[in-house]
C-alpha cells in the first residue's frame, strides 16, 4: 500500500528493562516508509514510547536493530523530531525559544532561525503569540508550539506520541485537520501513536496494530482514503464503521491478554 521506499526499518528489535523485570518489546519488526502517516495502537503498556524512544536514538535496543535509510541509529538523527504526548516545552522559555529550540541546537545561524520559528509560528497559528509563555497558553496552543518546535527544524521523520491526548474533543479536532493539512503539503515518514481508533483511521495511510507486552505487530491494516482527506467526508463514508471494528476486535483481544498480564505482574 505505501508507495515510498523503507525509510525506517525495525528488525527484530527487543528492549527489556533489565532492573524493573519489563519486556517492552520483543521480536519486533516493522518498515516505515517515506510519506507516510503510520499509526501505531496497541494496549497502554504495550511499549509504544519505549519504541519511540528507541526509534529516535534516545534508548538503545536490547537486541536487534533499528535502521534510518539503511544505517543503525545509534543516537538522535538530526533529521528527526519528536512531539511529546504532555507538550514536553520548556516553563521558562517564551514561545519563540520553544520553537527554535531543536535549530538552535543544531547551530543554525540566527537569522535562518527567526525566519524557519516566524514561518512554522505562523504556519501553526501562533504567530501572535512568539514572546508568551507556556502558562499563558491554553492546552491546544502549547502542542500547537510543541508541533511548531518539531516541524522548524523540517525534519523527514516525524514521531508523534499521543500528542492530542491531553486535549478536550473540538480542539483536538481542529487540531487533526490542521496537522493534515500541513503534513499532507511535505513528505515526510510520521509515525503517529494514539489510543484512538478513529484519530488513526482518520489520519493514517497504515493503523499497525501491536500486541499486548512484549509488543510485536499483531496486523497492519491499509486505510484506502484518499488524500488531501476531508475528515467529514471520512467519518461519514460507509467503509468507516467496518474498518473501526476490524481495528477494536483486534485490540480487544490485546487488552483482555494485557489485563491478565498486569494482574499477574
Ligand atoms: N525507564 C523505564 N524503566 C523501567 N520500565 C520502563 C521504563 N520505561 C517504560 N517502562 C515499562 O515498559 C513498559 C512499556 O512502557 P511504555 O511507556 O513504552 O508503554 P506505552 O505503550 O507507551 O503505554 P501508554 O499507552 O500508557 O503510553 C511498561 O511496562 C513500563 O512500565
Ligand atoms: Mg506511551
Amino acid at each position: 500500500m505505501p508507495q515510498g521506499r523503507v525509510k525506517i526499518r525495525v528488525e527484530r528489535a527487543a528492549r527489556i528493562f533489565l532492573r524493573a523485570g519489563v519486556v517492552a518489546f520483543e521480536n519486533l519488526t516493522l518498515d516505515l516508509y517515506d510519506d507516510e502517516i503510520a499509526c501505531l495502537v496497541g494496549p497502554s503498556g504495550c511499549g509504544k514510547t519505549t519504541l519511540l524512544r528507541c526509534i529516535d536514538g534516545l534508548l538503545p535496543l536490547s537486541d536487534g536493530q533499528i535502521l534510518l535509510e539503511g544505517r543503525p541509529v545509534r543516537r538522535p538523527p538530526e533529521k528527526m523530531a519528536v512531539v511529546f504526548q504532555h507538550f514536553g516545552l520548556f516553563p521558562w522559555g517564551s514561545v519563540y525559544a520553544n520553537a527554535a529550540y531543536g535549530l538552535k541546537l543544531s547551530g543554525a545561524p540566527r537569522d535562518r532561525i527567526d525566519a524557519r520559528v516566524s514561518a512554522v509560528l505562523k504556519l501553526v497559528g501562533l504567530d501572535g503569540f512568539t514572546q508568551h509563555y507556556p502558562y499563558q497558553l491554553s492546552g491546544g496552543m502549547q502542542q500547537r508550539v510543541g508541533l511548531a518546535r518539531a516541524l522548524a527544524t523540517d525534519p523527514d521523520v516525524l514521531l508523534m506520541d499521543e500528542p492530542f491526548a491531553a486535549l478536550d474533543a473540538q480542539t483536538r479536532e481542529i487540531l487533526q485537520e490542521e496537522m493534515l493539512r500541513i503534513l499532507e503539503q511535505t513528505r515526510k515518514t510520521i509515525v503517529f501513536v494514539t489510543h484512538s481508533i478513529d484519530e488513526a483511521l482518520l489520519l493514517g495511510d497504515r493503523v499497525i496494530v501491536l500486541t499486548a507486552r512484549p509488543a510485536r505487530v499483531k496486523r497492519i491494516i491499509p486505510v484506502p482514503f484518499p488524500r488531501p482527506r476531508n475528515l467529514a467526508a471520512i467519518r461519514a463514508d460507509p467503509g468507516f464503521g467496518g474498518l473501526r471494528a476490524r481495528v477494536w476486535d483486534l485490540l480487544r483481544e490485546e487488552l483482555r491478554g494485557q489485563e491478565r498480564e498486569d494482574a499477574n505482574g
